[in-house]
């Protein structure tokens, strides 16, 4: 991961038209707080159990080892961990950052009282730590795992070890906010805000070239948390330090739309192009939302694989190279973690496209889902996702001493991302301005809109199946429209019924469909199918080299145990869905029958995903 080298009855019809947002202001849908939101029994409610289950077994003690180490305190017996974050790992405690956001997501969504109690008991010690700062030599405001005179030799430029020490602070206050966010902890506060200032007083002593210079090391997203602190407070300070952090070298192409990511470490600059979305939000400055956009644009059209995952080695390659690097190594996952968060920010500015959800869709489902191994109870993960032929998950470039993350030895950059994940599944299925409800995901779920007085029940087993089920409750009323996301890759059979009558509106894919003038009753369903083809997603750079998809599912063969020294020939013609329940479907490849099944089922198997494609799938 590293660039330092370590690595409606009256329905009415129409297309809603997306506002531009006044300068300075967030507008455009918003998204509803997690507690709104629970997830019901689905596959995506077994990946978040499992990695709750997790956050709630770890040892919060051996999590506080090198910090309490660090800042001079005991660490009260614990067992120091392994990976990247042993006692001598460079960025040791980056990972931490990413605990406190899980437990603080898991509480916002599951009103869990552990997952409270092991974030506030985190921050309280972490307090300690930052209190202890005269002790241990440091200035005020810092809590790290490693020493403050890092820092000077980052500023120096004299920094060798491979150490980003900017990456980790960032998670820390990523996490410490999250914790105030969900927790309402005055603890997580006033140590974010401490650290914050530490920030303030560090880069503010600085020239303008020698921070341009320093950025030049993997800082992670320290414009988008120095931005979202200016969000939570109204503190115009935390403001100008983020933009500080405004990284020229990568924002000038961006801004000027020129894709210069070739050879760029992916995952520093992601990060980056979320705090542009953010302070574009914070001053209405449309060079950060150009840039913002490009970068979306760019990585999402030139630099991802079929299955909604960009670069290989970490690294992004030239525009539309895909065949060209299908390997061990492709798809970091912390990539496409934040692609989704970017993801989230930009829809709302531009909520007429689908194209947005419809990348959120893909990636989530196609790449996220499966990171996770269903046979694991605490949810581990791997780093990459192969695209070789005859890839297998959990096996490749094994960091930290493993190929699955595990519980004390691993604690790499997509581990930490990856808790995040599984503990936010329901954080993006809905979103809501004033008197609309937008329905951007289909996932078994339950919302309950307070200000509208309704809860909107959502069954479905999707992708499986093509239909979802909004059954609403609460006292509805006529206040509001519904929208519904209908994908581009759906068909102009697309259709949504209430309460069992097709419902007279258009449903093109690629539009939101919408419902609006009715006056909602409790009990109303409102049924939405969206039918599943058979289609390619062919390379960018050698279009017969594809990936096959059903309907959003990108699809994959099953070799067991086989390896395959290249890309399989598949006849198009022959590939056919066994029964019409399940994803399971057959072809021919290199001669012999293959059984193909959703890529994000594809565990324990040595799969592939790109084809040498001959002929056209059948009609
Ligand atoms: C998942 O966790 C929820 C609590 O959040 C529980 O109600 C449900 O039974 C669990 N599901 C499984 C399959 O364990
Ligand atoms: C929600 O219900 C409350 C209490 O029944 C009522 O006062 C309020 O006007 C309702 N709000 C909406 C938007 O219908
Ligand atoms: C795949 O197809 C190519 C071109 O049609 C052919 O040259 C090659 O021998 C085929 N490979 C296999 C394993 O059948």
């Amino acid at each position: 991961m590293f660039s330092s080298g370590l690595a409606g009855l009256l329905l009415q019809v129409g297309l809603f038209i997306g506002v531009q947002p006044a300068a300075g202001q967030a507008s455009g849908p918003q998204p509803f707080d997690m507690s709104s939101i629970a997830l019901t029994d689905s596959r995506w409610m077994d990946n978040q159990n499992r990695t709750v289950s997790y956050l709630k077994w770890v040892d919060v003690d051996r999590l506080l080892y090198n910090f309490r180490a660090n800042h001079r305190l005991s660490t009260q017996g614990a067992t120091a961990n392994g990976g990247w974050d042993a006692p001598n790992f460079p960025f040791r405690t980056h990972a931490q950052g990413h605990y406190l956001t899980a437990w603080a997501f898991c509480y916002a969504s599951l009103r869990d009282d552990e997952c409270r109690d092991r974030a506030a008991y985190f921050v309280a010690e972490l307090a300690k730590c930052q209190a202890n700062n005269g002790a241990a030599g440091f200035t005020d405001g810092y809590l790290s795992g490693f020493p403050e005179s890092e820092f000077v030799a980052l500023e120096a430029r004299t920094l060798d070890n491979g150490n980003v020490p900017y990456y980790a602070i960032h998670k820390t206050m990523a996490g410490l906010l999250d914790v105030w966010r969900h927790l309402d902890d005055t603890n997580a506060r006033d140590v974010l805000l401490a650290l914050a200032g530490w920030v303030d007083s560090r880069t503010g002593k600085l020239s303008y070239g020698q921070m341009q210079a320093m950025l030049g090391t993997e800082f992670g997203g320290m414009n988008d948390v120095l931005a979202d602190i200016h969000k939570q407070t109204g503190d115009e300070r935390w403001l100008e330090v983020a933009q500080r952090f405004d990284h020229a070298a990568i924002f000038d192409p961006l801004a000027a739309n020129r894709d210069e990511l070739n050879g760029h470490h992916a995952n520093t600059q992601v990060p980056k192009w979320i705090g542009a979305a953010l302070e574009y939000k914070a001053t209405g400055s449309s060079r950060y939302l150009d840039i913002a956009k490009n970068a979306w644009d760019m990585t999402v059209d030139a630099h991802t694989y079929a299955i909604g995952g960009n670069s290989q080695a970490e690294h992004f390659r030239p525009p539309n190279a895909i065949a060209a690097y299908l390997e061990e190594d492709t798809a970091e996952a912390c990539n496409t973690y934040n692609m989704l968060r970017l993801t989230r920010e930009l829809w709302p500015l531009d909520a007429a496209s689908t194209a947005y959800f419809d990348f959120y869709e893909r990636a989530l489902l196609n790449h996220l889902l499966g990171q996770q191994d269903p046979a694991d109870n605490h949810g581990h993960v791997t780093y990459f996702t192969p695209l070789n032929p005859g890839g297998r998950r959990g096996v490749g470039p094994a960091w930290g001493g493993g190929t699955w993350s595990t519980d004390y030895d691993s604690f790499w950059c997509c581990q930490g991302t990856a808790l995040e994940t599984n503990t936010k599944l329901m954080d993006s299925i809905y979103f809501h301005d004033e008197s609309t409800l937008f329905v951007n995901l289909f996932t078994p779920s339950v919302l309950t809109w307070a200000e509208q007085n309704v809860t909107v029940t959502q069954a479905t087993d999707f992708p499986a199946g093509d239909t979802t089920t909004l059954t609403l409750g609460g006292e509805p009323g006529e206040g509001w429209a519904l929208f519904v996301r209908i994908p581009s890759w759906t068909t102009d059979q697309a259709e949504i019924s209430i309460n069992g009558e097709k419902a007279d509106v258009p449903t093109e894919p690629g539009t939101y469909a919408s419902i609006e003038g009715r006056a909602w009753k409790a009990g109303d369903k409102v049924t939405v199918r969206l039918p599943m083809t058979l289609r390619t997603v062919p390379a960018n750079d050698k279009p017969d080299v594809a990936a096959v998809a059903y309907g959003p599912v990108v699809l994959s063969g099953d070799y067991g145990s086989d390896s395959l020294s290249s890309v399989p020939n598949l006849s198009l013609d022959s590939v056919k869905r066994e029964g019409s329940e399940g994803l399971m479907f057959t072809a021919t490849a290199d001669g012999k029958t293959v059984k193909l099944g959703p890529f994000y089922d594809a565990h324990g198997m040595n799969y592939n995903v790109y084809w040498a494609t001959q002929g056209q799938l059948p009609a």
